[in-house]
């Protein structure tokens, strides 16, 4: 049957390669981004893998007052939809988070604020609705406060936190929540970075891993895998060892 999917943050690399495979199933997306330029290029690319409509919207997902007006225009799009999938993010300079406070609370409004706005906005179409899955991309970076990372983890902290509440709160009306924890992926958002080849993945393995969790109802998705054990591992050493560890 054909989907609806509506996806804030849609020019994000996993977020293209999820979009991919929806369009690829004749899936009718609406897609938001704040890039028009390349949102126009991946709504072209998507109709061409054999998506039956496209509809973008331009939205910073910083401006809190625009989400009520995009989701009034998504819906009056497509109806209703089957699956809504946040990805926006962005991965903060830590060192500069450290001495500059303005700088930190943009970067945790980004990350944090901005998705659980987001979530809050779907969760008020998607309850009447009553049915359909909101995904949200948060990372195992959520799972415990490094230092390497403190102010990014505390952003998909939150999210961790509010997409566990607001599963429970939308269960009744057969509403799901899946919040979607990454480990290393090769994207944009960590070409910088020297990550560990045997840890990292691609987009498209993270999006095949979301499509599935999806379908699924999974309410968790830590992918790869592995990151499940290697965060439940994490999450276990004690404090006073933690403290002492250059993670
Ligand atoms: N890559 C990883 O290793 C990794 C690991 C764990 C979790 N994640 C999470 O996965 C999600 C997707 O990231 P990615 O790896 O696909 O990186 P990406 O390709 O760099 O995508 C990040 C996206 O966020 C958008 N964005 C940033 N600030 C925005 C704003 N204020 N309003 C609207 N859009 C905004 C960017 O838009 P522009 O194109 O306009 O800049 C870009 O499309 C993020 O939530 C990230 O935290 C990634």
């Amino acid at each position: 049957m054909k989907q609806n999917i509506i996806i804030i943050g849609a020019t994000s690399a996993i977020a293209e390669a999820v979009a991919r495979r929806y369009a690829e199933s004749g899936a009718q997306l609406f897609l938001v981004a704040r890039n028009n330029d390349k949102l126009q290029l991946i709504a072209n690319d998507l109709k061409i893998r054999g998506a039956s409509a496209v509809q973008t919207w331009v939205m910073d997902a910083n401006d809190n007052e625009a989400i009520l007006p995009m989701l009034d225009a998504a819906w009056n799009a497509f109806n209703s939809y089957d699956v809504a999938l946040i990805a926006h993010g962005t991965l903060p300079d830590q060192a500069r988070t450290e001495t500059d406070m303005i700088y930190a609370l943009d970067q945790f409004c980004t990350n944090g604020d901005s998705v659980i706005a987001c979530l809050t906005g779907l969760a008020m179409r998607f309850e009447p609705q009553g049915k359909g899955v909101i995904a949200v991309i948060s990372s195992v970076a959520g799972d415990r406060g490094r230092a390497s990372n403190a102010l990014y983890g505390a952003a998909k902290a939150a999210i961790n936190t509010y997409a566990s509440g607001l599963r429970v709160r939308l269960f009744k009306s057969g509403v799901h929540v899946l919040l979607i924890k990454p480990g290393f992926v090769a994207t944009p958002m960590t070409a910088k970075l020297d990550l560990p080849a045997r840890l990292t993945v691609t987009a498209d393995k993270v999006a095949t891993d979301i499509q599935k969790a999806i379908n699924k109802r999974k309410n968790v998705l830590y992918t790869p895998w592995f990151w499940q054990w290697i965060m439940l591992i994490i999450r276990t050493i004690p404090e006073f060892l933690f403290k002492k560890m250059k993670l």
